[in-house]
């Protein structure tokens, strides 16, 4: 499913704190369509609702359906199944990763003019969340411990990114999206060939993830260096190793 035909869909008012988050992480007013300013109270417990619906994998429904669904489950070993829910973890906790950068811009950046793509992004973060969790039940596994740990950093990075200034939040949008993109062609490369509907999910995140990339560049973000973009990867490496175990 491309781009274009993403229509969010929510069956609740699951999506309402993300999009406070990124209404303000984008320069976005903060009254909501009622025409309510929200309070501090009101951001702190949307913040809070953020936080607790990733990490405690309740509450998120997907604008899209899962590109696995109606497929047959594969017969996997279960040397396979281990191995493909460990690649699933990884790009479970990604994606948690990925609730949390916009979360940490959403407290101090602007970023007025992509208000537009970092919504769609934004939406697009959760639906990945939500396929990934699905396929680990489905395989009998569950998200990594380490979830909270890497919620943390990332949260603390995207604050951290969006406090020196737009160009370098998106900047990090880019870079963060590159890494992301190598470690799924590596997934893609690595799971059973048999095992069609993680490699359907793997292949929608892929494009949905070089898409978020290429806009991030569009709207003006900083293309970093690759020396930190290689300090970059090697934090990925330790969040991909460790998420595959625990
Ligand atoms: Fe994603
Ligand atoms: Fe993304």
């Amino acid at each position: 499913m491309s781009a274009t035909s993403h229509k969010p869909h929510r069956s609740d008012q699951s999506d309402v704190p993300a999009a406070h988050a990124i209404e303000s992480a984008t320069g976005g007013s903060d009254a909501p369509p009622g025409g309510r300013r929200l309070t501090l109270l009101d951001r702190v417990i949307s913040e809070a609702d953020t936080v607790m619906r990733t990490l405690a994998n309740r509450g998120n429904s997907a604008g899209r359906e899962s590109p696995a669904t109606g497929h047959s489950e594969s017969l996997l070993s279960e040397r396979e199944r281990r191995h493909v829910a460990g690649l699933m973890r990884v790009n479970h906790t990604g994606e948690v990763c990925a609730q949390a950068l916009y979360q940490g811009q959403a407290l101090t950046a602007r970023l007025p003019t992509v208000r537009e793509e970092m919504r769609e992004a934004a939406a697009e973060e959760i639906d990945h969340l939500v396929w990934c969790a699905e396929r680990l039940r489905e395989l009998g596994s569950r998200p990594s411990a380490l979830n909270p740990a890497w919620y943390g950093l990332s949260f603390t990075l995207g604050a951290v990114a969006g406090a020196i200034s737009d160009k370098v939040s998106l900047g990090f949008v880019a870079a963060t999206e590159e890494r992301v993109c190598n470690h799924l062609k590596e997934h893609l490369r690595e799971l059973p060939d048999d095992d069609r509907k993680s490699r359907l999910i793997l292949q929608q995140m892929l494009e949905d993830e070089q898409r978020h990339g290429d806009n991030a560049l569009a709207a003006g973000g900083t293309d970093f260096p690759q020396p930190v973009k290689d300090v970059m990867t090697l934090v990925s490496q330790v969040m991909t190793r460790s998420s595959y175990w625990v």
